[in-house]
């Protein structure tokens, strides 16, 4: 008999949690997540963890509540309470992996900040990292513990399809050379062509167009990163295909930072439409009609069942994502006596 997991949320995508843990037929553990008058950041977990495999849910962003590092601080912290409570196994469930962009040292004395996060987790006692589309696939490397980094690409390739985006009058974009593999898996699965921009950073922050590498004319032009940070990439993207002559201009993101005033531009922009998904806290009423949020409540339910009964969690993403999908609901669903909402000994 497999025990019932425990899912504990922090405040940065506390949304988030409550959708999974419905999709897992549980509640959020019960935590006090709240801040001390001085600004640092109070945790006390308020039930019993002794022996639990428990899971923490928390993106390293900012959101209403705080900070990226009060939600980085707030991860952390909560890690560390479990682990001093006597938790069996806590792995750390963090959609949006923050500070993932400085992974390598472009120029002299500069940190490299998506290391010194993964040693954190693991000082904290974290054991195992479910995570979301990372920045570069490389940071799994920066951890000594299991990394599992699921992707939202079946999503928002569902999407599409739903939308008639596929088959050859859809290009799908890569913003930059560094994107092409993903911008390759998204063209295989809606059977479209590839096209490449070749971006240049004059300074952080800032991006420019060089070139188009592929034929875009006359075609709905899809281009697929990562994150949206300030929207420029996105923006300026949009604005050299509708040049070369594309007739309209779908961007899809995993992770909608939408930093500064990147939710104005991009709705000032010639992008037709803006898909991301909830592994920040968005809404789309938050956001603006040219804006979907996709949820990735269920892919990440399903992996916390995969890794709670010790099965494959790459089998999530087999190419038939159906058998995959019935293959999880036929996990042995743990017989859930959730304890009472009673203080901790
Ligand atoms: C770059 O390597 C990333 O994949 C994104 O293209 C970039 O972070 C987007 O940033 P922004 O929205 O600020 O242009």
């Amino acid at each position: 008999m497999i025990q019932p997991p425990l899912l504990f949320s922090g405040s940065s995508n506390r949304e988030l949690a409550e959708k999974i843990a419905k999709r897992m037929q549980t509640r959020v553990g019960n935590a006090l997540v709240d801040r001390f008058k001085n600004d640092e950041c109070r945790i006390e977990i308020r039930e019993n963890v002794r022996g639990a495999e428990v899971f923490v849910l928390q993106s390293i962003c900012n959101s209403p509540s705080g900070s990226v590092n009060d939600s980085l601080m707030e991860l952390l912290l909560m890690i560390d309470a479990l682990r001093r409570a006597s938790a069996n196994r806590i792995t750390a469930v963090v959609p949006y992996y923050g500070y993932a962009k400085q992974d390598k040292k472009t120029k002299g004395r500069e940190p490299i900040s998506a290391k010194l996060v993964a040693n954190m987790l693991e000082v904290a006692g974290a054991e195992r990292l479910v995570t979301l589309d990372l920045h570069a696939a490389q940071i799994q490397g920066f951890f000594n513990i299991p990394v599992d980094n699921l992707t939202a690409a079946p999503t928002l390739c569902n999407y599409l399809k739903n939308q008639g985006l596929q088959g050859d009058h859809v290009v799908v974009v890569s913003p930059d050379a560094g994107g092409v593999p993903r911008a390759e898996t998204f063209a295989k699965r809606l059977k479209s062509t590839l096209a490449v921009i070749i971006k240049r950073r004059p300074e952080p922050d800032v991006s420019e167009v060089t070139h188009i590498v592929g034929d875009v004319t006359g075609k709905t032009a899809v281009v697929v990163d990562d994150m949206i940070s300030t929207g420029g990439t996105l923006v300026k993207a949009a604005e050299a295909l509708m040049k070369r002559g594309a007739t309209d201009v779908y961007t899809l993101a995993t992770h909608g930072i939408f930093a500064g005033d990147a939710v104005r531009v991009l709705n000032e922009s010639a992008i037709d439409r803006v898909i991301v998904t909830n592994s920040l806290p968005n809404t789309e009423l938050e956001l603006g009609p040219k804006f979907r949020v996709l949820s990735v409540a269920q892919i990440l339910a399903d992996a916390i069942k995969r890794i709670t009964a010790n099965r494959s969690v790459s089998e999530l993403f087999a190419r038939d994502e159906e058998a995959a999908a019935a293959q999880t609901a036929a996990l042995q669903q743990p017989t859930l006596e959730l304890p009472e909402l009673t203080p901790a000994r």
